[in-house]
């Protein structure tokens, strides 16, 4: 599932615990949303799915965390990730994380290096 390195966005776009940047990648052979958020100092990106549903997380476009700054929240039905590891830390996610991606801050840049296992 290996994916070419591919700009994202300009690093200013990400502030720590503020809204994220949308991009789409290439999962299982099919254009999935992805997200990316500032956290910890450090670009943080996982799919942009659900582990309860396959749905998209944000509550609005590139509204990830909590109203604290610190835990992704689901706007569905309000399962919690931990923003560092995409661990689930509560709610229906029961445990199961979100997929995380490779993600690289370089030259006042993001770019999307690929798949955390990749
Ligand atoms: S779809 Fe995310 S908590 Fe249910």
């Amino acid at each position: 599932m290996a994916d070419a390195e591919r700009l994202i966005c300009d690093a200013a776009a990400l502030t720590e615990g503020g809204r994220g940047v949308r991009f789409e990648v290439e999962y299982f052979g099919e254009p999935a949303p992805a997200f990316v958020v500032r956290f910890g100092g450090t670009a943080r990106g996982y799919l942009n799915r659900c582990s309860h549903v396959a749905l998209e997380l944000d509550w609005r476009e590139g509204d990830f965390f909590g109203a604290d700054g610190r835990d992704l929240i689901c706007s569905a039905h309000g399962a919690v990730y931990d923003s560092a590891s995409g661990a689930c830390r509560g709610g229906p996610c029961n445990g199961a994380p979100l997929v995380p991606l490779r993600v690289t801050e370089r030259d006042g840049k993001i770019f999307f290096l690929g798949f955390a296992d990749d």
